[in-house]
């Protein structure tokens, strides 16, 4: 089996920072990796929406002067016909070197990863994980911050479904001094199963509130999220939900200075435009180290050293 990456866990603390390190390299000399994929092929299978995810992994390939095939809508692929995760990815592996792939059903990324002969990314599985948003957020903070360790980081709306708060509190436990602040409704609590595997597990502090603007000044980080619409059982409940948190310029006047305000995107009403143009609004330089990690990932899993 290759090496894949589905979990954060799959990567260690160090390979990660390497991570950040070639990224940072890459921004700063772009020319020296515009041909290390030559004669590579990324496949991107997409069974799920995704601007961002699935143009930042094509773009990185391309920008490693490599090549792209792209399977971005289920229903014109053979899944349509009831062909297995399993058999698609022993096919897929046949034409291409690495899989990008984003499913509604958790552990999908994991079968096709057992089946397949080449490296496949979780791009997103369900309401689970979404390790490569996780590159991408802890490459904002470190850059933004400067460290990864010794932050009050809070998370504010759907913990229960949002994929890319479960996998960034695991990598963010792996530090010291962090605190998590856990702002939702009662109904989009984080699951407990993060709560004690990871949060507990590792002896971190925490506090749960359904209030963010009482707890607005202790923090260094705001990872505001979008209410998951998609994996909602009705729409009443949705509808309900959906606008629990509005972030606008009024909402932050208790706040830090340096707060870093992130929100891994799409936005629907989470956070007022208005907000976009304020220095502490990271969410847009989110999206671009999102491309230079997913680089710097595929040039790991390939075995391409520069
Ligand atoms: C996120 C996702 O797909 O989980 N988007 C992304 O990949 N940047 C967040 C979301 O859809 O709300």
């Amino acid at each position: 089996m290759s090496r894949s990456l589905i979990d954060i866990r799959d990567l260690s603390t160090t390979e990660i920072e390497e991570l950040i390190r070639t990224a940072e390299d890459i921004i700063a000399n772009p020319k020296k990796y515009s041909e290390v994929c030559h004669g590579k092929k990324l496949a991107t299978l997409f069974f799920e929406p995704s601007t961002r995810t699935r143009l930042s992994f094509e773009a990185a390939m391309y920008e490693l002067g490599g090549n792209v095939l792209s399977m971005s809508n289920a229903a014109s692929s053979s899944a349509a016909k009831g062909e297995s995760v399993a058999d698609t990815a022993k096919t897929v592996s046949c034409y291409a070197d690495i899989i990008a792939m984003r499913h509604p059903k958790e552990g999908a990324p994991l079968v096709a990863a057992m089946n397949a002969s080449i490296p496949v990314i979780n791009a997103g599985d369900g309401g689970h994980n979404h390790p490569t948003q996780t590159l991408a957020d802890l490459c904002t903070i470190s850059r933004e911050k400067g460290r990864l360790d010794n932050l009050t980081v809070g998370f504010c709306g759907d913990l229960k479904f949002g994929r890319t708060v479960h996998s960034l509190i695991e990598a963010l436990s792996r530090y010291t001094g962090i605190k998590f602040v856990l702002i939702s409704p009662v109904e989009l609590k984080l699951p407990s199963y993060v709560k004690k595997d990871v949060i507990q597990a590792h002896g971190l502090e925490y506090v749960q509130t359904t209030d963010l603007e009482s707890v607005m000044p202790e923090l260094d980080i705001l990872y505001m999220t979008r209410v998951q619409r998609e994996r909602f059982f009705n729409e009443e409940d949705y509808l309900r939900l959906k606008d629990s948190y509005i972030l606008t310029p009024e909402k932050l006047k208790g706040a830090k200075s340096d707060l870093c305000i992130m929100h891994p995107l799409p936005r629907v009403n989470e956070i007022s435009v208005a907000i976009d143009e304020d220095p502490r609004a990271c969410y847009f330089k989110q999206v671009l180290n999102g491309k230079y990690m997913r680089m710097a990932l595929i040039m790991k899993l390939l075995g391409i050293e520069v």
